[in-house]
């Protein structure tokens, strides 16, 4: 069970209002992101253009926990780190709670509010300090006097299940409390948006349980919103409320996630589906997913789906098919059903 630590008590007191305040209005939106990195170029070969993600739109209401899900190379990680402020999206903008990020690298208002967790804990967590310094340094931003930053940092630990730990350092701990460490690092600053890039995907299947489990507590405690990325969907459909499917650097489909489950539209979402191990559906064979994600260095024409899809039509080789609202909070980007 997570008990808070006394510091940020005031924080701690308005995110217990805005619990019995819910709402969804955006808290964090991603508006028509597009991020292109210049690849190659020696002696021999030019410079290539890579588009990663192409003219992507999300929100985040307080709150809420939103999947993004797609194959390796989609470019999850990349929304992610645009998401957070990592990185500058080449177009588009970032608000959050009401006006834009700053700019990758420059000083941030935003710091600590925006929190990511990655799939390898052991590359945030710097192997030379005790982990309760490691979770201690992100309050050095908060002016907190260091005994109090330790004690802050104890406190934490003991939430996520390690407590009297803190002396210890990183290579002493297994892959699923490494990973508890990395989210009480995120927790401390008390942030309104964890990014989640791949969080259970190289635990054991009784620690994912666990893990989730205990993002999912910290959740409810502090109003936490999650932007919860998986090429797992069914990671996803356990954590998450809305689902985005993306597909080489675009969003295919968006819907509720009980809408996903049941009433897919876009061929690749039925795809992933078909390939769940539990999934039961009609004309599952069908819809396997066929060949390579291709190359985001020469992007297929038209629909970007078009050479695996099932269902391949001859518009679909001549027009981009259009983002499209199909049913409540329910869109995709499919020639289908028009
Ligand atoms: N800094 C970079 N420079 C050049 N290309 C990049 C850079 N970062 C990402 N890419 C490319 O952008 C594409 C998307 O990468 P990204 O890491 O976002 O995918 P992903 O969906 O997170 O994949 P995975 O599931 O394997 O983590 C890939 O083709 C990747 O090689
Ligand atoms: S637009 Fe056409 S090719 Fe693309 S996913 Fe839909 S049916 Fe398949
Ligand atoms: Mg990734």
């Amino acid at each position: 069970m997570l008990i808070f630590p006394e510091c940020n008590v005031e924080q701690r007191s308005q995110k217990t209002t805005r619990l019995s305040q819910a709402d969804d209005s955006p808290l964090l939106c991603l508006e028509h992101i597009t991020q292109r990195f210049s690849v190659g170029g020696s002696l021999w070969s030019r410079k290539k253009t890579l588009t990663a993600v192409d003219d992507v739109s999300l929100t985040l209401a307080r709150g809420e926990s939103v999947g993004l899900v797609g194959e390796s190379g989609c470019g999850k990680s990349t929304v992610g780190r645009i998401a957070c402020g990592l990185l500058s999206p080449s177009q588009g903008r970032v608000v959050f709670d009401g006006r834009d990020l700053p700019p990758a690298g420059a000083k941030s208002w935003a710091v600590g509010r925006i929190q990511m967790i990655f799939q390898d804990p052991a590359s945030s967590l710097n192997p030379r300090l005790c982990i309760r310094s490691s979770v201690a340094e992100a309050l050095i931003s908060k002016n907190m006097q260091c005994e109090k930053r330790k004690e802050c940092a104890d406190a934490i630990l003991a939430d996520v299940g390690l407590a009297g730990v803190g002396d210890r350092y990183p290579h002493e701990f297994s892959g699923g409390q490494r990973q508890r460490i990395a989210i009480a690092r995120a927790l401390i600053t008390r942030p309104d948006v964890i990014i989640c890039d791949e969080p259970v995907s190289a635990l054991d299947a009784s620690v994912q349980a666990q893990t989730l489990n205990l993002l999912r507590d910290a959740q409810t405690r502090l109003y936490l919103a999650y932007l919860f990325i998986s090429h797992n969907l069914a990671v996803v459909g356990f954590f998450c409320r809305r689902i985005l499917v993306m597909y080489l650097g675009q969003i295919v489909e968006e819907a509720p996630t009980e809408e996903i489950f049941t009433a897919a539209v876009h061929p690749f979402t039925q795809a992933l589906l078909a390939a769940m191990p539990n999934f039961t559906r009609k004309n599952k064979a069908d819809n396997v997913l066929r060949g390579e994600l291709p190359s985001p260095l020469a992007l297929p024409n038209a629909c970007h789906f078009h050479p695996r899809c099932p269902k391949v039509k001859e518009i679909c080789r001549k027009e981009a098919p259009p983002w499209r609202e199909i049913g409540q909070r329910h869109y995709v980007r499919c020639w289908q059903l028009l």
